[in-house]
């Protein structure tokens, strides 16, 4: 997708509206997190990786291209099967044009993480939205392994990345919590001699590490009595090619959990949610808030910890949310947002500035949107300070108002949710970001309603 794929003109607009109770079972997509990645070392490793449950969304796609212009096979042989043949760490080909990142800053860092250490020069473009988003946070890092870069004003895209041949390992601390500042480090570590160390003074989302290990990359953490993670790799690596099972996206259940929380009447389960520690934080959440969520069959699929999830509808009571589980749920927080607006009393939420760096500035688009909705807030530097219905209906917004989603698919769907729990229904100005991340998000949650 282009910036020009999502012109206001073509934009596809959508009331949401309260539907009755949502019912039954229901499957969500693969973890995108887990997809990109899969794909990206299955591209490195010789031989053939098979990936079943691979997200099918624009965001995972452009990885898919990415890697397939830097040399690897890359193909669909079913609904979420696909096979990745690998070229080798240290033998990604030069690209014969720009890499097309869409929407996604996970392939944008990830893949400048990749390049970095391969001896090519790529140029990388992507959306409006993308084009705002900070890439110094891995210019910084991947700059003292020894690549270059020529980057449009503010270190933000397009941009240009010279890789150096061979880079240079470093040692670096993390200045903001950011799995894709960590990953892109390891990555660049991949095709380095020596030892690549990222340390973690706040834990983020692990299945870069964990993903390493399983392709058979050399990589030590030792975690610190403070919590503080020390991670090791040790290049050069040799990859060898695996079967990897994608379990479900807990970011993509997020919506349903909130939405069979807050409609009267839901009880549904959610299947093969993807419960990693480092992700679960919103389950965790929203259970302290009085909802009824229960962890049916937990298991381990792909290496990581999986469980259905039982949802019913529940009264909420508004919390104080401890900064510190933001990492495990950073993606979350808009559908928290619209959680804690129709919750009983006030949900106070901080040390959420990174909301303002993601696909949109969440804090602030979020915050006009529910206004719009009729929902009662203010609007702090790092956070968002709620107080809900208690349970009523959101009045919804009034005729002519639309929700700005500024290209950012959390926006549309955490409002599409809010929709539901509103008098007169939510409507959201573009329907089509949703397709980055969940294609059949609109699909399912009209199988939920039905
Ligand atoms: C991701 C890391 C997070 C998250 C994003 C996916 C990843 O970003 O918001 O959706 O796959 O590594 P940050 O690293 O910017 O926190």
């Amino acid at each position: 997708m282009t910036s020009s794929a999502h012109d206001a003109a073509s934009a596809t607009p959508r009331r949401f509206t309260a539907q009755g109770p949502l019912k039954g079972r229901t499957r969500v997509p693969g973890d995108k997190s887990i997809s990109h990645r899969s794909i990206m070392l299955g591209a490195l490793a010789v031989g053939e990786t098979k990936v079943t449950g691979l997200l099918e969304g624009e965001d995972v796609l452009a990885t898919a291209a990415a890697m397939r212009a830097m040399g690897a096979t890359v193909e669909r042989t079913g609904e979420g099967a696909w096979t990745v043949s690998g070229v080798g760490v240290g033998a990604l080909l030069q690209p014969q044009g720009p890499l097309d990142m869409g929407n996604s800053g996970t392939s944008t860092r990830l893949l400048m993480g990749l390049v970095a250490s391969h001896p090519i020069n790529v140029s990388f473009t992507g959306d409006d939205s993308l084009s705002k988003r900070p890439m110094n946070r891995v210019i910084t890092p991947l700059s003292q392994m020894g690549a270059s870069f020529e980057a449009s004003e503010g270190g933000r895209l397009p941009l240009i990345v010279r890789g150096a041949s061979p880079a240079v390992p470093i040692t670096y601390t993390l200045p903001v919590a950011s799995a894709q500042v960590k990953s892109a480090i390891l990555l660049a570590g991949l095709n380095t001699p020596g030892k690549t160390t990222v340390i973690e003074p706040v834990p983020t989302r692990d299945h870069s590490e964990r993903m390493l290990k399983g392709f058979g990359a050399e990589l030590e953490v030792e975690t610190q009595p403070d919590g503080t993670r020390i991670i090791t790799l040790t290049g050069e690596a040799e990859l060898k090619p695996q079967t990897i099972e994608v379990p479900g996206d807990p970011s993509s259940a997020a919506f349903f959990l909130v939405a069979a929380l807050i409609t009267p009447g839901s009880d549904v389960v959610i299947e093969n949610v993807g419960l990693n520690p480092t992700r679960a934080g919103l389950v965790d959440v929203l259970i302290a808030m009085g909802g009824q969520i229960e962890k049916l069959d937990e298991r381990d699929v792909g290496g990581e910890p999986v469980a259905d999830l039982h949802v019913r509808h529940s009264a909420l009571k508004g919390i104080e949310v401890d900064p510190a589980v933001a990492p495990s749920m950073i993606d979350e927080f808009p559908a928290l947002f619209v959680a804690a607006s129709v919750a009983e009393g006030v949900t106070t939420t901080s040390g959420l500035d990174e909301l303002r760096v993601k696909e949109s500035d969440r804090l602030a688009v979020m915050a006009s949107a529910l206004t719009a909705a009729g929902a009662t807030l203010e609007e702090r530097e790092d956070g968002l300070v709620i107080t809900g219905t208690g349970g009523k209906p959101l009045p919804g917004t009034r005729a002519g108002i639309e929700i700005a989603t500024h290209l950012d698919h959390r926006i549309a769907m955490s409002m599409a949710v809010a929709g539901l729990a509103s008098r007169d229904g939510v409507l959201v100005d573009d329907t089509r970001p949703i397709a980055t991340s969940f294609p059949v998000f609109e699909s399912m949650l009209e199988g939920l309603v039905a």
